[in-house]
């Protein structure tokens, strides 16, 4: 029996506070990254840019992850956007998922990449690595992030050109989408680096932030704590690297309960 295919006795196997939930689309990228799409619970509600923890079950014990919701917070249905890590003990069964299995869902979203956790300002930052782009897939098709924000930039860095395709077809789909083109041909734009692979932008995004390449190509000034906000996710270096640069340009962090100019958020890693 395929592991990720339980049908059967899935029953027994869902946790308290979980829900099974059936698989519509599933698009792999490269060796290492893929996108799902899974049916969305009636009673779920969630604010874009959070996370939940989705599973499998798997032997005994379903084993769960904590996974950014890249969808946004109206889409009838929730998608992921995730790592394949060969010995991974979600990833190594999570990316042979197909379309009609189950997948579990913990039904409470918590985060702290949401609008409410920053205070207005003119241009947000959103500044992601490898599958810290999904919360940003989220809120870039929230209707509510561009009345918070006139201006929204999303930046996608990753070590090769292949591994932008998800972010490159998002941003280019919502400027097409019916309901949020209307916000976002205009006032959403994407930056992408590599750091492994030639490029038409080649660096790490703080090196980019750093040396000013980043706002020369954009057209814009440097970080400014009056106009700028900023969302940051990446792996835990990433974080703490470009977290600095913000605090060195002068924007506070934020959280939920103290909305401030910028929050950050470790990207899924296991
Ligand atoms: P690099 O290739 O120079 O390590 P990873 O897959 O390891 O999470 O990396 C995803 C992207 O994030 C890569 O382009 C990587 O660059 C970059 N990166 C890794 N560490 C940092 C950091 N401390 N600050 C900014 N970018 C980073």
């Amino acid at each position: 029996m395929n592991v990720v295919n339980l049908a059967g006795d899935l029953a027994d196997a869902v946790p308290a506070g979980a829900t099974a939930e059936t698989v519509t689309e599933v698009q792999h990228y490269t060796d290492d990254l893929f996108r799902f799409r899974m049916t969305r619970p009636a009673s779920f509600r969630f604010r874009s840019g959070e996370f939940v923890m989705i599973g499998l079950a798997i032997g005994e014990k379903p084993v769960f992850r904590a996974y950014s919701i890249a969808s946004p917070s109206w889409d009838e249905e929730l998608e992921f956007f995730s790592i394949k890590v060969p010995d991974g003990p979600l990833t190594q069964h999570l990316q042979k998922i197909k379309v009609g299995d189950k997948v579990l869902m913990k039904k409470k979203p918590t985060g702290t990449l949401v609008n409410d956790a920053l205070i207005t300002g003119k241009r947000l930052y959103m500044f992601s690595t490898g599958t810290g782009f999904a919360p940003f897939a989220s809120l870039i098709r929230d209707p509510e992030t561009y009345e918070k924000f006139d201006e929204v930039i999303v930046t996608h860095s990753c070590r090769f050109v292949a591994e932008l395709a998800y972010s490159k077809e998002t941003v280019a789909a919502a400027k097409e989408d019916p309901l949020i083109g209307e916000y976002a041909a205009d006032r959403l734009r994407l930056f992408t680096s590599t750091t492994r692979e030639p490029y038409e932008t080649t660096g790490r995004i703080t090196t980019l932030i750093e040396n000013g390449e980043l706002f020369r190509k954009l057209g814009v000034l440097p970080l400014d704590p009056a106009v700028d906000r900023a969302m940051i996710c990446g792996s835990m270096a990433m974080l703490k690297d470009t977290k600095a640069l913000l605090e060195a340009a002068g924007l506070t962090e934020g959280a939920n309960n103290r909305p401030a100019e910028f929050v950050i958020e470790r990207a899924f890693v296991g």
